[in-house]
């Protein structure tokens, strides 16, 4: 593989949280390599790291050491305001709750990150319809999170997440507050994305949904160690 299809490239990665008198060593020495067009999951028990990872991966925590390449760029060496414009252009997030704005309509919801990259008003609103009506939500388009079922609402989030067009979805653990029948639903969204070419990093600690990516990797005390 040649390096310009690396989205994601970490090289000895350590994460030594130290608060008071207690360090904690949440990673310790990973070396990760995503491709494009991947759908990893990273599983592991709680305390093993998995969120401590997909914060350094989406650029909302640094590492202690170690070297991370997103995309062709060495994040080590950006500024906070460069690390944001990274973030909003080349990643989406899907989190377990969901975590809309819950006075704002789902169009409204998903039209926020193209505020922040400057897209126009109209252009943004018909963006919106455009992938809420793709994900199979457009008779919920001016709905309020709580008119919504938990999975329509992880729909809507998944939408905004694809508002900028990134490369890159980085779910953590985007079923963990669904029935089984909801999580089917979106974790076949994520499979239907990931055909479309996003690269997909998926954070679960349910056996049955890391089995459905291409790749599982699993971390135990902040190692990673390869399943599949
Ligand atoms: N801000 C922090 N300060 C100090 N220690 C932290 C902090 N965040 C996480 N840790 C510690 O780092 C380790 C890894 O935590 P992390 O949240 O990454 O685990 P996780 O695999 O996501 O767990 P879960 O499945 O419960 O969400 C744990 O020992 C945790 O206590
Ligand atoms: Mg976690």
């Amino acid at each position: 593989m040649n390096k310009q299809n690396e989205i994601i490239k970490m090289v000895d990665i350590t994460k030594i949280y130290d608060s008071s008198d207690v360090e904690t060593v949440a990673l310790k020495d990973i070396d990760l390599v995503v491709n494009k067009g991947d759908f990893v999951a990273i599983t592991g028990r709680s305390g093993s790291g998995k969120s401590t990872l997909m914060h350094i991966i989406g650029l909302l925590d640094n590492p202690t050491s170690g070297k991370y390449t997103l995309n062709g760029t060495d994040v080590s060496s950006l500024e906070e305001d460069e690390l944001a414009f990274q973030r909003n252009k080349e990643i989406g997030f899907v989190f377990q709750s969901f975590n809309l704005l819950s006075r704002s309509t789902a169009v409204e919801n998903v039209l926020l990150p193209g505020i922040y990259a400057g897209m126009g008003s109209q252009e943004r609103v018909q963006r919106a319809v455009e992938l809420l009506t793709e994900l199979g939500l457009e008779d919920h388009l001016n709905k309020r999170p709580n008119q919504m079922s938990g999975g329509q609402q992880q729909r809507v989030a998944i939408a905004r997440a694809l508002m900028n067009d990134p490369e890159l979805i980085l779910a953590d653990e985007p079923t963990g507050n669904l029935d089984t029948h909801s999580g089917d639903d979106v974790m076949n969204t994520l499979k239907a994305l990931n055909k479309e070419g996003k690269t997909i990093v998926l954070i679960t600690h349910e056996h049955d949904i890391a089995a459905q990516a291409k790749k599982i990797l699993h971390l135990e005390d902040g190692r990673l160690v390869s399943k599949k």
